[in-house]
């Protein structure tokens, strides 16, 4: 008898889309990250249960042809695309500007891996740019959408850390730190803004299957972190990911603020 096992978490061997009809009918949704990964499974899901949503890359050619594919897909929302970068004010306003001003819901997603460094041999660099986009434009956005959400008093936020927010052993300084960070700017904004209607929760994705781009440079913080690989799960797809942001930035999830909701395949407990 083989003793071997599949590592493909058991809820997601023969997981399928469960689209919730107009979940998210009549509300504006931004997300970023829109063209790629995560963020795009996840634009695309928000579009299809009715939501108009205004899909954000830096990356602005990874957004051609989206809202047409969308628009074709049934479900009664629409996308609009913005070449946007995230760490940029005037970005950010525009993706206001393309919002018209009301803003229900936000998915941060967009985010960048770090060359997995250790501290002794990581570059300013790499700090500066993986914390730019993963702490100060996450933090900008949000900030941007909260005076219209609290004068409506309603919204809801989820932002992405990680499996590296919950443990050393994912990913190099860097992006562990940066990530953490996330999770620090959650609680403070749940703490902050739950009594005048607005939820900000965060969800730390497992391993998935991305565009995401990790150019190793350096060989301590990569060889350390090789020897954590032992309990790492398998990829799941990214549509596996959108339905817990989804989730999260829905009202079903009305009673949720705060959490930092690992969607890992069980990652975390082990
Ligand atoms: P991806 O690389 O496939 O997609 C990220 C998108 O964000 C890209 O299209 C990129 O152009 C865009 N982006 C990067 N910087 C930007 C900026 N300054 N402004 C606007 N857009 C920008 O990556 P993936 O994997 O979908 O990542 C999404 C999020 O999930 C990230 O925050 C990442 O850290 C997180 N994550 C991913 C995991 C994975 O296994 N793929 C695991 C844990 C967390």
């Amino acid at each position: 008898m083989s003793t071997e096992q599949d590592p493909t978490p058991t809820a997601t061997r023969e997981w399928r889309e469960r689209i919730v009809e107009g979940r998210f009918a009549g509300r504006t949704v931004v997300v970023t990250g829109a063209g790629s990964g995560i963020g795009r499974a996840t634009a695309s899901r928000a579009v299809r249960e009715g939501a108009h949503v205004v899909g954000v890359d830096v990356a602005a050619e990874r957004l051609d042809g989206l809202a047409d594919e969308l628009a074709g897909a049934g479900g009664g929302g629409r996308l609009t695309p913005v070449g946007a970068d995230i760490t940029d004010d005037a970005s950010i306003a525009s993706v206001l500007e393309a919002a018209g001003g009301r803003v229900d819901a936000l998915a941060n997603i967009a985010g960048v891996m770090d060359d997995m460094s250790a501290l002794h041999e990581m570059s300013d660099a790499v700090w500066r740019r993986v914390f730019a986009v993963n702490v100060d434009g996450t933090m900008k956005l949000l900030r941007a959408v909260l005076p219209g959400m609290l004068e409506r008093g309603a919204g809801s936020v989820v932002n992405t850390a990680s499996e590296a927010a919950l443990r050393g052993s994912a990913a190099g300084a860097a992006y562990t730190a940066s990530k953490h960070a996330v999770v620090g700017l959650t609680r403070s904004a749940a703490f902050a803004y739950g009594p005048s209607g607005i939820r900000v929760n965060a969800v730390a994705p497992g391993p998935t299957v991305t565009g995401i781009e990790v150019k190793v440079t350096t060989q301590f913080g990569p060889a350390r972190l090789g020897s954590a690989r032992g309990i790492m799960p398998a990829a799941v797809p990214a549509q596996v990911l959108a339905s817990s942001i989804t989730w999260l930035l829905s009202d079903d999830a009305s009673n949720v603020n705060g959490v930092v909701l690992a969607s890992d395949g069980g990652w975390s407990a082990a």
